[in-house]
């Protein structure tokens, strides 16, 4: 285990299996709306965080899939989001009509993400679902409307596994508490 990480709370095993189950679920889901559509899903991850993600759910998900990216910063102060995001980079597809799946590294707040589904429904997609693989035990996001969640975590710093301190700790295969001393 890396020195600055406090507890492994999910391994990389752990996650596998997980991503496996949550890419199951979703290929049963969409099969019939894939086949009627005649057009696949657009999976969408939202930079840097849910790249990881994005590309083990993408394997898992046993149907014609797009993949494509956003990358959005908040604005505000400090480590607590202020739901005022700026898009860096926008989608490269239309998605008018098509079935979207947005992949999220973690929930904390749901501001970052109650703006972003905001800015998609006005692109007139078919659907949007959110595949979440964090999702932390805060009661601001108990209103956020998320289908397909990985794990509930703790509210604490989390890296690993795509989430990162400074950009450091995203290629860590397992994901685990941050020690409070690092940050
Ligand atoms: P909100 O509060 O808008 O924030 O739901 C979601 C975004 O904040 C980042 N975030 C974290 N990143 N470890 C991280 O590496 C964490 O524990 C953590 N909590 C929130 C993340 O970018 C997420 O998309
Ligand atoms: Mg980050």
């Amino acid at each position: 285990m890396h020195e600055d990480i406090q507890e492994v709370l999910f391994s990389e095993e752990e996650i596998a299996a997980r991503v496996a189950e949550i890419g199951a679920q979703i290929t049963k889901d969409y099969a019939g709306v894939v086949e009627q559509d005649g057009q696949g899903i657009i999976l969408i991850s939202v930079l840097r965080g849910a790249a990881i993600f994005m590309a083990d759910l993408a394997r898992e998900i046993k149907l014609p899939l797009e993949m494509d990216y956003m990358a959005i910063s908040s604005y505000g102060n400090g480590a607590k989001s202020s739901g005022v995001v700026r898009i860096l980079k926008d989608l490269s597809s239309e998605v008018e009509g098509r079935h979207i799946i947005v992949a999220e590294d973690i929930l904390d707040s749901g501001l970052t993400l109650t703006y972003l589904m905001k800015n998609l429904a006005s692109r007139n997609p078919a659907s949007i679902e959110v595949a979440t693989l964090l999702r932390k035990k805060t009661l601001a996001q108990a209103e956020i409307d998320c289908k397909y969640v990985g794990f509930e975590c703790p509210d604490q710093f989390i890296v690993g596994y795509g989430l990162d301190f400074a950009e450091r700790y995203r290629n860590l295969p397992y994901i685990g508490i941050l020690k409070p001393e690092v940050y």
